[in-house]
């Protein structure tokens, strides 16, 4: 099993309709926890660590401890950067071993986005590593740091990326956003619907946290086959800690390590049992 490239796990959950979970994560404790439950659920995962993250969890410390319990894990795990932004981050990514990067261009003008990501995608072939794009804007931001505007991706635009690319895999722009949606998310799936009859690729659907388990599964229908979820992680655990230091007057602590990976395994097997990758590693 082990470490695996994210293209060959994507291609396969598209022929049997089901969806990967990609699990953000920010220390040991969380890898071992959404490893914990994809071997326990024997489903593929993708582990991911985005740019703006690496303030926290400096990819030449974290990145070796993903990319080794990739290798050390029963079930197939992609290692994947999420958001990259600068060519040096994904080349240092590439470089350590991760399986797949993204090359988020989604703030440019449609063919500087082509054109960098084919530049990305020149680089990811040495390392027969896949790639993610974005095409079209999704909402909020990664670490919260800014409430960005979600611009619907057009068809138009993501088939004419599509033709100028043929990256291995395309994150899209639905009513999606990152972080603590404000109100119920609301995705427009006649919109999928066109972009998955344009792109023949798998789809990738962001902000995962706060989906409900019906649109998760109607998504996944409509070609999106790798769903992020990071948000849903990190407040799993904050709430599981909170909890902990509310019941003991002092915590001891390596109670406090276990819950967080107990908090983070919880989170993941929720969401692969709804995404169906259970029992296909
Ligand atoms: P959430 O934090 O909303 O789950 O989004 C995760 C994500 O899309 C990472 O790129």
């Amino acid at each position: 099993m082990s470490i695996v490239n994210m293209k060959e796990l994507l291609e396969k959950a598209d022929k049997s309709d089901y969806g990967i979970g990609a699990f953000s994560i920010a220390n040991m404790e969380m890898i071992m926890g959404v490893i914990r439950a994809a071997e326990e659920l024997k489903s593929p995962i993708i582990l991911q660590i985005a740019e703006v993250r690496l303030k926290h969890s400096p990819l030449n410390l974290i990145g070796p401890v993903m990319v080794e319990a990739a290798k050390k894990a029963k079930v197939p795990v992609a290692v994947h950067l999420d958001h990259g932004i600068t060519l040096d981050t994904i080349k240092e990514a590439l470089d350590l071993g991760f399986t797949s990067v993204m090359y988020d261009g989604s703030h440019s003008p449609l063919e500087e986005n082509i054109e960098i990501t084919n530049e990305v995608i020149q680089l990811a072939k040495k390392y027969g590593a896949a790639v993610e794009a974005e095409i079209g804007r999704v909402g909020g931001s990664e670490d919260g740091s800014k409430d960005i505007e979600m611009l619907t991706t057009s068809v138009k635009d993501a088939k004419r990326f599509y033709e100028g690319t043929k990256v291995d895999a395309l994150a899209i722009a639905i009513g999606n956003a990152h972080g603590v949606y404000k109100e119920e998310p609301v995705l427009q799936f006649e919109r999928l619907k066109e972009i998955d009859n344009e792109v023949p690729i798998p789809l990738v659907l962001h902000g995962g946290s706060g989906i409900s388990a019906e649109d998760f599964r109607k998504c996944i229908k409509n070609g999106i086959k790798k769903i992020n979820v990071a948000t849903a992680t990190f407040n799993n655990v904050v709430k599981g800690v909170s909890v902990l230091f509310k019941e003991e007057d002092s915590v001891e602590y390596f109670k406090y390590h276990s819950k967080v990976i107990e908090s983070a395994y919880e989170n993941a097997k929720k969401h692969i049992e709804i995404f169906g990758s259970n029992n296909k590693a």
